[in-house]
């Protein structure tokens, strides 16, 4: 009888077993089987992984550390999509033989900004390929053409539709593109493993052989991804590890604005982010994000101005809030864009050190734009948006017509924490006209900060 040709192996406890199995017979875990290819080594290996403790005597030559400062390092110029926002995420351009992971969830505009970057390459000379396992080249084809006024390459790429990983293979060493898109990581097959499509051991087995093909001819890898409903890269993260870069396309598919953010990157910081528009057109990078929040600021109760950071810049968003009284028990805490624990934080601070308690009202906070913003700094912001909705008040400060603009963290004792950037959040504040800035520079505590903006009808005392 052939041998089997891949094993399944225990997340856990490291247990191989021929079959797959719900409970692994070793550790009694659950699901935590994965398909891999056998090990060529074959006979006796069997069940002890990492156990090749006899190998390491029989003539494996030992490899020569080098001193770092005798390394050379020639430098490869970074390939740059032309996209500003996705080459700042991206830390200055893609770095050749760099495998990049892009998630998203569908329908965000994953394919349409890798298509516009390959365009945009491809227009500069550069030789790309764009592998896609969920469209036909004539899809493609159509969405480019959509795309042809941001991106004037669009339809010089050259596409491949395939699923199968061999054959993918086979084209990177053939055709040695500068740039490839694999869309999507999770459609493709390596047929020597059993396992469908998109599960773990398929997902893991391509991104592994493509980074081996990646890092050998020095070509830059855009592997797109899908989110689980969970939020994770599906998966369960396993490719988070092997990629050098993990960026993650956010926003809300009805919304306007999207954000693209690196979680993880081997050759920038994690601290930039990138905002879009999708337009018929492609996505359009939003510049000007504060100027736009800030004009369509409605500075009715419920509503103020955060001066955020995305990333290594400032951006000012409007927050705004509802309390309405409910029959539920208990009430909605409602939150888009912010996170959930800090609103359940803030109404308790609210409650007990600024007499402003929700009690039984339902309450609603959302970041306008479908902005995420997730940062302590936004306490500040949720608390003034929740007393002023709650009194039924606008914020105002100095008698400005214009809204008020906020930043902070709250600690449970009522006090406002210093965040950071504090003259950057102020001076975008300014830039937009916004003179009266509640800070934890200006207000010490939270209830300075309600006096400072809520003077007509002062909260009284817990
Ligand atoms: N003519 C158009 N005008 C404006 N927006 C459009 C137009 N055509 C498509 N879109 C937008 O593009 C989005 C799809 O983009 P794209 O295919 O790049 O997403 P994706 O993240 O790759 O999705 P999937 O997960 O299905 O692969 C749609 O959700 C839609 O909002
Ligand atoms: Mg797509």
């Amino acid at each position: 009888m052939a041998r089997p040709t891949t094993v399944h192996v225990c997340s856990e406890c490291g247990h191989s077993s021929v079959r797959w199995h719900g409970q692994c017979p070793g550790c009694d875990a659950w699901n935590t089987l994965v398909e891999e290819r056998a090990p060529v080594t074959g006979a006796g290996r069997g069940r002890d992984r990492g156990g090749a403790g006899g190998v390491a005597g029989k003539g494996v030559r030992a490899g020569t550390p080098t001193r770092l400062a005798d390394v050379s390092t020639e430098r490869v110029p970074r390939l740059l999509t032309a996209i500003g926002e996705l080459d700042r995420v991206l830390g200055g351009g893609l770095v050749p033989g760099s495998l990049v992971l892009l998630g998203g969830s569908p329908g965000i505009g994953k394919s349409t900004l890798t298509n516009m970057a390959l365009g945009n390459l491809a227009a500069a000379g550069r030789r790309t390929l764009y592998v896609s396992g969920e469209e036909s080249a004539a899809q493609i084809r159509l969405r480019a053409q959509r795309l042809i006024g941001a991106t004037s390459g669009a339809l010089d790429v050259p596409v491949l539709a395939e699923t199968d990983l061999d054959t993918i293979l086979a084209t990177l060493r053939a055709e040695r593109p500068e740039v490839v898109v694999i869309d999507s990581v999770q459609t493709m097959h390596a047929a020597d493993l059993t396992g469908a499509p998109g599960s773990v051991g398929q997902v893991r087995e391509t991104a592994a052989r493509i980074m081996q093909v990646a890092k050998a001819d020095g070509i830059a890898v855009l592997l797109v991804g899908h989110v689980t409903k969970e939020g994770s890269l599906a998966g369960p993260r396993v490719l988070e590890h092997l990629v050098d870069c993990v960026l993650q396309f956010e926003g809300e598919r009805e919304r306007t604005y999207r954000t693209l953010r690196a979680l993880k990157n081997r050759f920038g910081s994690t601290n930039e982010a990138g905002v879009f528009e999708m337009r018929s057109g492609g996505l359009v990078e939003v510049l000007d994000a504060s100027a736009r929040f800030v004009a369509e600021a409605t500075g009715k109760p419920g509503s103020v101005i955060l001066a955020a950071m995305e990333g290594s810049r400032p951006l000012l968003v409007e927050v705004q809030a509802l309390v309405s009284p409910s029959e539920l028990v208990p009430p909605r805490r409602v939150v888009n864009g912010l996170d959930r624990n800090r609103l359940a934080l803030v109404l308790a601070v609210l409650g007990r050190h600024a007499g402003i308690g929700a009690g039984s009202a339902d309450v609603f906070v959302n970041v306008v734009g479908g902005v995420r913003v997730e940062e302590p700094g936004a306490d500040l912001a949720i608390a003034l948006a929740v007393a002023s909705a709650a009194r039924g008040v606008p914020l105002q400060a100095g008698g400005a017509r214009r809204p008020v603009a906020c930043f902070g963290e709250l600690g449970l004792t009522g006090e406002l924490r210093t965040v950071g950037h504090a003259d950057r959040r102020a001076a975008e504040a300014a830039k937009f006209g916004l003179r009266h800035v509640i800070s934890p520079e200006s207000a010490p505590t939270l209830r300075d900060a309600l006096r400072a903006v809520l003077s007509a009808r002062a909260p009284q005392a817990a």
